[in-house]
């Protein structure tokens, strides 16, 4: 969907905070760009876009959000490209996810043209906050909430959409060690676990610091009606390489659509590897790995980009994976979808949205 240039107003910030950055140093979501956008929907559309300073914003303690949470988020990254330009990574995909979050939410679609656009025109002013450097890029957080202060249960009807960004750098540090979750559960059938809901992150907090405490640095989440099938990563889709095939969860209503799982299995398809997406039973995966038929192992999102796991934690044991320097699909998964985003090499398929 294209409509007619979008109406921003700009206020440029007094002063830069650029200089404050240790680039060298980024902590994932700890240092933001000069700018943040903003926009209102208040009479049924959406209206004063507006890019202003990074700051705090004023609400009202009955702001619906705040008892009822009616709000989730979307994350994509900007790069500064080989030959200087600035593109932004399918964002269209994320416009979409953006607008299924919405309509499970009751809140209202964002066109898609609107979203693009205002992420655009925020990376734009804000570029040279991407950082010039192998695995970083800008971040770009946009989010929707509730801001009508009413305590009735019922849908908000007004909002605001917000989008926020900053520099970053690799989102894990290192290779992960992830433990299969039996006991509680992220996403249920019918609820909302494929939209990118805050809802979903606050349950998954608890559960994720036991994880933590055991040593653990993500969880694998699993069906919630038996805790059997593998569902995905607590910040990314899971996939695995079984008899030199790529298997992943199927996507259904409990488990996030990823942008970056869709990538990579374009390109491995493109490959002519044979790619299965269907149900993954948690045996099947620890068989794997003592037979040797599962060689690989990774978590793939838009911050964790693609991670490997090199131990799975399962009812107190420990399943070890091969060395993962040493697979066959995710170092070059890695490196070719890194020559895309990062343009050093042709973009066949159309990914990157030039700002
Ligand atoms: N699953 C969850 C729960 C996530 O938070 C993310 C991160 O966005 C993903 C999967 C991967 O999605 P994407 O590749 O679109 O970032
Ligand atoms: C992302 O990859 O964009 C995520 O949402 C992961 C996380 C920071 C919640």
């Amino acid at each position: 969907m294209v409509s007619d240039t979008l109406d921003i107003q700009i206020s440029k910030a007094a002063t830069s905070r650029l200089s404050t950055i240790n680039f060298e140093n980024l902590v994932f979501g700890k240092s933001f760009s000069d700018h943040m956008l903003v926009a209102d929907y208040a009479d049924g559309q959406w209206q004063n876009f507006q890019i202003l300073p990074y700051g705090e914003m004023m609400m009202s303690p009955a702001m619906s959000v705040l008892h009822y949470g009616q709000t989730f988020f979307e994350g994509l990254k900007a790069y500064k490209l080989a030959d200087g330009r600035v593109s932004i990574f399918r964002p269209n995909k994320n416009a979409e996810r953006f607008n299924k979050s919405a309509e499970r939410l009751c809140m209202p679609q964002l066109p898609e043209d609107l979203f693009i656009q205002s992420i655009a025109a925020l990376v734009e002013v804000d570029q040279q906050f991407i950082p010039n450097k192998a695995n970083h890029s800008l971040y770009i957080r946009p989010f929707m909430f509730a801001t009508e202060a009413a305590l009735g249960v019922h849908p908000s009807s007004t909002y605001r959409f917000c989008v926020l960004t900053c520099p970053v750098g690799p989102f894990f540090s290192k290779n992960l060690k992830v433990k299969v979750e039996t006991e509680f559960s992220r996403a249920c059938d019918g609820g909302f676990g494929f939209a990118k809901a805050a809802g979903n992150y606050a349950g998954s907090m608890l559960p994720a610091k036991k994880a933590a405490e055991e040593g653990f640095d993500q969880l694998i989440w699993t069906d919630s009606r038996e805790h059997v099938y593998v569902e995905e990563l607590g910040a990314a889709n899971i996939v695995f390489v079984i008899d030199g095939k790529m298997v992943t969860p199927s996507t259904r209503d409990t488990i996030l659509k990823g942008v970056t799982r869709d990538s990579i299995l374009a390109l491995a398809r493109s490959w002519n590897v044979p790619v299965e997406e269907r149900r993954v039973a948690v045996t099947e995966v620890l068989e794997g790995i003592k037979n040797g038929k599962l060689t690989e192992a990774f978590g793939v999102g838009t911050a964790a980009t693609i991670t490997s796991i090199v131990e799975i934690g399962f009812n107190g044991e420990i399943f070890a994976l091969p060395n993962p320097a040493k697979g066959e699909f995710a170092p070059k998964l890695r490196r070719v979808l890194d020559d895309i985003k990062y343009g050093r090499t042709e973009d066949l398929n159309n990914w990157n949205y030039i700002v």
